[in-house]
């Protein structure tokens, strides 16, 4: 029986994730293939419906990441978002989300091994928690018709 692979699905702000994401791959550094990254401008972008989207669509673990305080390219772009992460951490246990499932990381265009220790981190953790598949089951649960007797 083959090993479970977790898909982790990574909203980065363009400005220093993504690069940093992309100096590490010419920096040559191996790390996990399991994430797939999905540019926004800035981490302010983020809607956090995306991040239920993701794994409604399939993924085991959700990276957000984007410019260190005081580093955001639109000023304080990260602080709304890290606020609204907050928030919405809360709110997660409501819809059945294990808030282990998401890591909220700062990484810097220059902090390439940082983006691979953090790749290769989240995919060892979703491996031991296992595939999830319970939230897709929800949203179906949702859509059944409610039989009445
Ligand atoms: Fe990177 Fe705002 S531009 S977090």
């Amino acid at each position: 029986m083959s090993e479970f692979e977790p898909k982790i699905t990574a909203f980065v702000c363009n400005w220093c994730t993504y690069a940093g994401a992309d100096l590490t791959g010419t920096s040559r550094i191996k790390y996990a293939t399991n994430v797939r990254a999905i540019r926004l401008p800035c981490t302010g972008r983020i809607d956090f419906m995306l991040v239920l989207k993701a794994f409604a669509q399939g993924a085991d673990g959700v990276i957000i990441s984007g410019c260190h305080p005081g580093d955001c390219h639109y000023t304080a772009g990260n602080y709304h978002a890290r606020r609204r992460w907050v928030l919405f951490r809360s709110l997660l246990g409501f819809v059945g989300v294990d808030t282990r499932r998401i890591k909220f990381a700062w990484v810097s265009a220059a902090e390439g091994a940082k983006w691979a220790d953090l790749v290769n981190e989240t995919v060892a953790e979703i491996r031991q928690l296992g595939p999830f598949k319970q939230y897709q089951e929800l949203l179906a649960l949702r859509h059944q018709p409610i039989e009445v007797a």
